[in-house]
């Protein structure tokens, strides 16, 4: 029997993997410092997780309306206003089962058969596995880190053509740590006017940009905003990523698809999570921006200790909480007799001789790169650096 051949053209998540390996081997003792973590290493605040069991015992255990409860959709409307500047109604909005659903909602809404979506790259690593889903074609823009790995409209012009739908622009990125500026997304925006493209703005760590104000490319004016749609969640501001929330921003005419299909998928995002979400959101306290303030300062450390190894270097990470470590000089060099090709090839020697697990870059679409993610204490981030600089000692040309 055939199976299906859609499910088996896609590839597994290698960060999920090699995050779940990296887990396993410290569950069984051994002393690795873990930078492959995609989530904060804080705890849910308590204030969330009480909103949560106060729900449970009030019994709001039921399904809910597919677009999740109106006091959440208001919140998040509120929410859209006061962080993002942009006015959204209940109506535009979908609640989901976190950001990848809000995310493949997104693609399966908009997307007919061999559309053509424009991917920067690097990339986090679900956008084109997302896009095979929905039946489209990702179209990879490799950008550069001369250019703090931002797409320029040359670029963008260079990809476009008759099958063009819709660009993924995520912003802060995964894995780079780049953030547009309010003039370089003008400049987008008025590229995707002009061409009538959609936006998926997927602005998961929009809460973790460090050095300017964040900015949403929908709130930019109101054709731009009809063209968009923004993609945020609870994971990562709030360190809720075992909860599953997140929610979309888009027109009515897109959310009204979106909600359709996910009432045939998932129905309705977990009812108690999304008590849990309205309080994250109404109530926010003090931890919130404590442990902003504690990436930014671990975003700094890993700056520094990478500048002072002279074989490896970075672009700035202005947001999220990866750095994207350029490996280039590393290749060629022998590590026990045995020459080095790739980032698979380095982060292996690290997670088995050096008890240091990174992500290689190959995985977001660029092989000189390891991602290195700071979402661990500052004593393990000198730690696990430590290592990698032990690791470069034992190289002979
Ligand atoms: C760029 C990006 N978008 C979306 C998500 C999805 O987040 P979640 O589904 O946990 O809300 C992630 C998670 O790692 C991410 O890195």
């Amino acid at each position: 029997m055939e199976l299906s051949k859609k499910a088996k053209s896609l590839s597994p998540s290698m960060t999920l993997s090699i995050s779940a390996k990296a887990k396993s081997m410290i569950k069984n003792g051994i002393d690795l410092i873990n930078f492959t973590a995609g989530e904060p290493d804080f705890n849910t605040p308590d204030y969330i997780v009480n909103a949560d069991i106060k729900a449970l015992h009030e019994g709001k255990t039921r399904y809910t309306e597919t677009s999740g409860i109106l006091p959440l959709r208001e919140a998040i409307c509120e929410k859209f206003k006061k962080f993002n500047n942009i006015e959204y109604t209940p109506d535009n909005i979908v609640v989901s089962t976190g950001g990848k659903q809000a995310l493949i909602n997104a693609l399966l809404s908009i997307i007919n058969p061999d559309d053509e979506v424009i991917i920067p790259s690097p990339f986090w690593l679900s956008y084109p596995e997302m896009v095979k889903i929905a039946g489209g074609r990702s179209i990879l823009l490799e950008t550069k880190s001369e250019n703090d790995f931002k797409l320029t409209i040359d670029q963008l012009n260079a990809c476009l053509g008759d099958k063009t739908k819709c660009l993924i622009l995520n912003n802060p990125s995964n894995p780079t740590g780049t953030a547009y500026n309010r003039e370089e997304l003008i400049e987008i925006a008025n590229w995707a006017v002009k061409n009538d493209i959609i936006i998926i703005s997927d602005e998961i760590y929009e809460r973790l940009n460090y050095d300017t104000e964040h900015v949403s490319i929908a709130s930019l004016g109101e054709e731009i905003k009809d063209l968009t749609i923004t993609i945020s969640g609870f994971s990562k501001s709030y360190a809720m990523t075992g909860w599953r929330l997140g929610y979309s921003a888009a027109n009515v005419e897109i959310t009204k698809l979106m909600t359709k299909l996910q009432s045939h998928m998932t129905s309705n995002a977990s009812s108690v999570t999304q008590y849990a979400g309205l309080a994250a959101l109404v109530d926010e306290h003090d931890e919130i921006d404590n442990m902003i303030k504690a990436f930014r300062n671990r975003r700094n450390l890993v700056k520094n200790e990478i500048d002072s190894i002279d074989d490896l270097s970075m672009v700035y990470p202005k947001g999220a909480f990866y750095a994207f470590i350029n490996i280039s000089k590393l290749k060629g060099r022998k590590y026990k007799d045995k020459t080095i090709e790739d980032s698979m090839g380095i982060a292996n020697i690290l997670l088995n001789d050096f008890k240091v697990a990174l992500l290689p870059g190959v995985v977001f679409g660029t092989d000189d790169y390891l991602r290195i993610s700071y979402a661990t204490d500052e004593e393990s981030i000198l730690k696990g650096i430590d290592r990698i600089k032990n690791f470069i000692k034992t190289l002979n040309y």
